[in-house]
Formats: structure tokens, sequence, C-alpha cells
């Protein structure tokens, strides 16, 4: 059932406030300023002794990941990188019994994810599993976990269980931080920021008919590239992979601070590029980076905080905490891949040759 929607995209992508209303539900312990995340199998002391966290995924899973890494070193200050679960697995990586492995799957069947979760499990690490199936595989296979309540994801495309898997990561990266040095003050600060997330999430879809209208003149475009920094890096390589799956138009992600060492070599009128702006320590960086595309007449829309004049178009999104800006700033992204698919008839809920769960190899 659609309920009114034409595409269970279009369905998943209206259903997001609601979505991240119950992945934070009953978990937030306002008297600590942390929160509870039971599931996890994880006692204080054992948090303490994580020395790394290592986040195994695929596709849009292993970019959320990414967003999940820089809020647990911001947040915790404990070392946290990202990596696709089939490239860890067949790299033969070292397995360090002081780092803490996260498989994230929305499926929790992908098989790549899977067989990294047992080898770790044969080697004796401690694996948590950030998962949205209930009783999936991978959950099963995990010695703890959080659930991210995304609710059932009928689109091949991944959109709000993106969202969750953040939100879920943004819980997780607080309750690991309370544990160390994160202050109450600044437990509160991201409370706060959570609770304000459904609200700015309806707020930034209330802007659909103007990126439906952007869409429309981008929808030409052989290639788009979309570049951020930091926290807008993440952020851009989802968007990018949004964009291919769902409108087969070709897509690629930079930092913007590689554009000179290669990229800008492609900049031109045709090629469209997407800058993801938060309103952080890197604006000025990414400002001059505009600046740098516009000096060579590349089109820029922006998705930023506040109307960007070096770029031809500005989708303005609600800020957040810092650190949370990547997960309001993915969904406008998301608009622009389904309704740039929509205005080239592509079989949005099906993208041809991909399958909503990769069960082999
Ligand atoms: C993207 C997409 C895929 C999946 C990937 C992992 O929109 O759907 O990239 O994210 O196949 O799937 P899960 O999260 O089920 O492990």
């Amino acid at each position: 059932d659609m309920g009114g929607h034409d595409t269970y995209m279009h369905k998943e992508i209206h259903e997001q406030a609601e979505a991240v209303d119950r992945v934070l539900r009953g978990r937030i312990d306002d008297r600590f300023s942390t929160v509870h995340l039971g599931g996890l199998n994880l006692d204080a002391r054992d948090a303490r002794a994580v020395r790394r966290v290592k986040i195994l995924g695929c596709g849009t899973s292993y970019h959320a990941g990414q967003i999940g890494a820089q809020m647990i070193e911001e947040l915790a200050r404990i070392p946290a990188d990202a990596e696709p679960a089939s490239e860890f697995r067949y790299r033969n990586a070292v397995v360090d019994p002081d780092t803490l492995y996260i498989a994230v799957s929305q499926s929790g069947e992908t098989y790549d994810v899977l067989a990294a979760v047992q080898e770790l499990k044969r080697k004796g690490a401690r694996v948590l599993g950030i998962v949205n199936v209930v009783g999936s595989a991978i959950a099963r296979e995990a010695d703890g976990g959080m659930y991210v309540h995304a609710g059932p994801e009928v689109c091949v495309v991944s959109t709000k269980c993106f969202t969750n898997t953040c939100v879920a990561f943004a819980l997780l990266a607080l309750h690991l931080g309370r544990t160390r040095d994160l202050s109450v003050r600044d437990g509160k600060r991201i409370i706060e920021g959570l609770r304000k997330l459904p609200a700015q999430i309806e707020e930034m879809l209330k802007q659909e008919e103007d990126v439906k209208k952007l869409a429309a003149q981008y929808a030409d475009a052989r290639s788009m590239l979309f570049i951020g920094r930091v926290r807008g890096y993440p952020v851009a390589r989802e968007a990018s992979l949004k964009l291919k799956e769902v409108s087969y138009i070709h897509a690629e992600a930079y930092p913007a601070s590689e554009l000179k060492h290669g990229p800008l070599a492609l900049i031109e009128p045709a090629l469209p590029t997407v800058a993801i702006v938060p309103d952080d320590d890197l604006l000025e960086k990414n400002r001059a980076a505009m600046e740098e595309i516009k000096a060579r007449s590349g089109q820029i829309l922006a998705v930023a905080h506040q109307e960007q004049e070096k770029a031809d178009h500005t989708i303005v999104v609600p800020k957040n905490e810092d650190e949370l800006d990547p997960i309001l700033m993915g969904i406008p992204l998301q608009l622009l891949a389904y309704h740039t698919a929509l205005a080239l008839g592509r079989d949005i809920d099906k993208p041809r040759n991909l399958a909503k769960s990769v069960t082999v190899e």
C-alpha cells in the first residue's frame, strides 16, 4: 500500500520524520544527558576499553557508517572509520581485540556483511549490528546492537533507513561519548538537536516543489559532480550513489579539497556540481571551492544553511548542531535523485540491474 504516493521511494522519503521519532523513542535519558542502548550488551567498562571503532557495510549503509565514524570521533574521541565490508573481508585485515566492530545493514542479510561478521567472530572480535530488519541474519550473528526502526523499506533504493541509521549512530556516539569525556552540557546539546530533527525534516520536505524544479533543470546532464568536506563529504557520496541508482545519470563524489588535484580539469558548463556546504568551520573553504568552479563556468547547486552567492541555486536546509548536520543535508538530495529519475521516466522503485538485498557474493 503506497498510501497515496506514486512510488514507495516517495512514500519512504516522506516517512522520515516519523521514522526518526521511532529510533529516538524510549532511548533518551535526560537525567544523565545520555541514551540507553540495552541491546548493545556493552557495559560502561567495556565501552571504556574500546580503543578503535571499525564500521563495515555496503552501499548506502557504508555511507551511513562513514557519517557514524565521524560522529563517534567527534563525540567520543575514539578513532573510527568505515570500510566496505567486501574489501575488509578480502584483504586479510588485522583483527584487534580492542577494536569495536560495527556491521551496518538495512536488510540484515547482505552476504558480504554477514561473512565479515562471521570472520570477525571466528577471530574473537566483538561485533555489534546496526540493522533495520528485526531478527535478520546479521542481527542474530552479532554480539549485540541496535535496531534502527525505520520500518519496512520496499523501494530498492534506501532513503529512510539511511537517515535512521545516521540517527542511530548519533545515539551510539553520544552513549560512547558520555562514558568518556563528553560533558553533560554537550550531551544535552546533542539531545536537543536530536529532538529537533523530526520537525526539521518536515520543514525540509515542504521544499519539495522547489527541488523538483531544480531537478528538471539538471535532468539532461550526462554527469554530475558532488563535492563536500569532512561532514559534507559522505553526504556527497551518498547523494552521488542515489542519483546514479535511480536516474542512471553518471555521478562522482569528491572531497572539495581534492578538486585542484585533478577533477577541476572536468569543469565546464555541461558538468553541474552539487556542493554540500554546511555552516561550520569549513564554510569559507567551501566557498573558495565554489569560486574555483564558477571561474571555469561550471554550474553549481548548493545545499547549505544559507543562500550561497557563488552558487546558481541554493537549497537551504534547517541548521542543527554541527555534528548532526549531515542527517538533514541528505534529505533534499534524496528528493533531487527522485525528481530527476521521475523527469526521466525511470522505474524508480526497481532500478535496472539492482536487487533490494544482495544475498550472494
Ligand atoms: C542504496 C542501496 C544499496 C544498499 C546495499 C546494502 O540505495 O540500496 O547500496 O544500501 O546493498 O544493503 P543493506 O543495507 O541491506 O546491507
